[in-house]
Order: C-alpha cells, then structure tokens, then sequence
C-alpha cells in the first residue's frame, strides 16, 4: 500500500495528496504551524489521518516550545484547523490526556502507536465489512462474478494511516482471493475520487471505472452497482453521518435503486456527543475551489459560490454502519451505543 505517513525519528513524513496522481511528493512536518497548514491544505486528509496526524502535530508543537505547559495552547491551535472530521478532536484530547499525565515524550509514543492501532482498527472493519459483501454475492449468485461496488470520495488506504475503510473490505477480499469491482465517483470539486481513489485502487490492482458525479444515477439504474459503501468524517450518536459533498444524493439514489448502501467507519468517528445529522459542523471551503478548474479558471469572476465540504446522509438512508466493533443493522442510537459499548476487536 501506499504510505500516507510515517514518523521519521524528529518529522512526520506525509505524502503530499494534493499533487496525486501526478508527484509523488512527501514532505516532513517539524512543527505544529506545518500541521496546521497541512491539515487546512489536504496535504494530509481523510478523518483517520488528521487524527493521527494532529497527535504528531501536538507533539512536535510541545517539543518545539520545550515545555509541556505549552501543551493546551497547541491543541487548541491545532483544533482550529479544520471542523467537521471528529477523528481530529479524539486524537487531539487522546494526546492531551495522556501529556498532561506523562509529558511529551509520552505523547510521541502515544502517536506512534495511533499508526498501528490505524492499521489493526481498518483490518478489522475490512472483516466486518468482508462478511457482508460476502453475503451480497451469495444471494446475488455471484460466486465466480465480481461484486460491484460504488464508492464515493477517498476513504481508502490513504484516508488513514494504511489499509482505509470504506475500502478495507475490498482489499481485505482482494488479499483472500475474492473479486471486486469499484465504481469511483470523481468528487467535485477537489476530485479525491479521481485522483486519490482511482490512483490507489490501480496501485493496488483492484479492477475500477472512474465515472463523474453526474453518472452514477444511470451507472446504478443500468443495475451495475451491488452495493455502495462510502467513509465517514463523523457520525452522530442516532447513526446520521457526515462525508464528502455528493454523499447524500448518492445514498438517496441507493435507496431508489434498491442498493445497499453502506457507511464504513472506525468507532472513533463516533460522537456520541452530537445528537443528529444537525448538530454537526459542516466546513465550507473556498470559492475558488468551485469557479476553478485544473488550475483554470471555468467561471465568471465575482459569481456566488456555495461550498460546502460535506453533507450528511440520514441514519434512515443507511443499510449498516460497519465499524471495527462490529455492524450496526440498522443504524439507530440504540445500536450505536451498545457498539461503542462493545469490547474493542483489536
Ligand atoms: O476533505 P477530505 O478529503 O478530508 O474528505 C474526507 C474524505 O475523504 C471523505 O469524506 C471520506 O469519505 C471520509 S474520511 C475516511
């Protein structure tokens, strides 16, 4: 798999992800201003790696002052970075706790071990997701056949520290022999669908067709897609979750189309703080994003744009939230707590 980063003894190495496809560039991070830019920049995105990610940063930002007490003021800098993906707020209170008891050198050690626990944790959700997939083919008779997936936005091996989630089962499958298909929507406006996730499923050889946004209605209404399964950048304690802009439509044509549609997320993803779908804050990013294309500009100057980051699918949209606990079949409050209750698998 691709590295998305790694500690290098005194920076974390991060892959540059907004020059994907074409440069394979990695830059070293030695201080928590770089994080912050890094983070805000998509340098390094997808929840699971901001979180990882800001646990290095509060780290470096505490070794570079040379005292702890700096501590509180570099996490809440690095809170600031961007809203919506809780995994950032877990890492950071994860290594405040755990700085304030036992200093930094323990918040570095507590970071180096959130890339592992990254690995284990999406393995885990591979399974779990694995099963389900797995029963799809039965009962569609695919034995022999690909299963066709849909996915949208990037929650691959790069989203996270390694081995993704929504695509964790995929590759899961792929190590065991089973065969997959992947629809990749590209995902206005910064394309983490055409360059990430089609990027990583051919460096990975799993069979995908990349299709525009506008596509996938008549792509799941031609019957080509057996299920969708997409990421998360939060859920909500009754099971509405947040992911990239374009989600939701994707979800309600599922629903449609009779697909199922899957939402595959660690449980730190979770929070169980925020009641609903409402109570999540939704980042909006800047216009240019929109009335730019490939470096061009593709609208009128001076036009009103809207661009929000993410949208959230309804808990009644969503067949299963799978997670490395376990499945939630359907995805209520009920069955989101007692997963968050439910021993951890890894
Ligand atoms: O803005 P990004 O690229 O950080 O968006 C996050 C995502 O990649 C998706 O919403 C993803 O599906 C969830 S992250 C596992």
């Amino acid at each position: 798999m691709i590295e998305t980063l790694a500690w290098t003894g005194s920076a974390l190495r991060l892959l540059d992800q907004t020059k994907l496809p074409r440069e394979t560039v990695y830059v070293d991070i030695t201080d928590e201003r770089q994080m912050h830019d890094a983070i805000r920049r998509l340098v390094v995105r997808g929840a699971p790696a901001i979180g990882v990610a800001a646990a290095f940063g509060v780290y470096l930002g505490v070794r570079n002052a040379g005292t702890i007490d700096a501590l509180d003021r570099v996490c809440d800098y690095l809170a600031t970075s961007r809203p919506t993906a809780v995994n950032l707020f877990w890492a950071i209170d994860r290594v405040k706790r755990i700085g304030r008891e036992r200093g930094a050198d323990a918040i570095l050690a507590q970071a180096i071990a959130m890339i592992d626990e990254d690995h284990r944790v999406n393995r885990a959700i591979g399974a779990n997701g694995l099963a389900l997939l797995d029963s799809i083919a039965d009962r569609k008779s695919k034995i022999g056949n690909p299963v066709s997936i849909l996915t949208h936005c990037n929650a691959g091996g790069l989203c996270s520290a390694g081995f993704g989630t929504a695509l964790a089962p995929v590759y899961l499958g792929h190590e065991r022999g089973r065969r997959f298909h992947v629809y990749v929507d590209e995902t206005r406006p910064l394309m983490q669908g055409s360059r990430i996730t089609a990027y990583e499923l051919q460096a990975n050889d799993v069979p995908a067709t990349l299709i525009c946004d506008t596509m996938t209605a008549a792509v799941m209404s031609q019957g080509k897609v057996d299920a969708v399964i997409v990421g998360a950048d939060r859920i909500a304690a009754n099971g509405d979750a947040a992911n990239k802009i374009g989600t939701l439509g994707v979800a309600i044509l599922a629903r449609h189309f009779g697909v199922p549609f899957f939402v595959a997320a660690p449980t730190s993803t979770i929070d169980a703080a925020t009641k609903t779908g409402a109570d999540i804050p939704i980042e909006q990013r800047d216009a240019a994003e929109v009335t730019r294309f490939a470096g061009t500009q593709t609208a009128p100057e001076g036009v009103n744009v809207y661009n929000p980051a993410f949208d959230v699918t309804p808990a009644a949209l969503i067949t299963s939230i799978i997670t490395e606990r376990g499945v939630a079949t359907p995805p209520n409050a009920e069955k989101i707590a007692e997963l968050l209750k439910s021993p951890r698998s890894s």
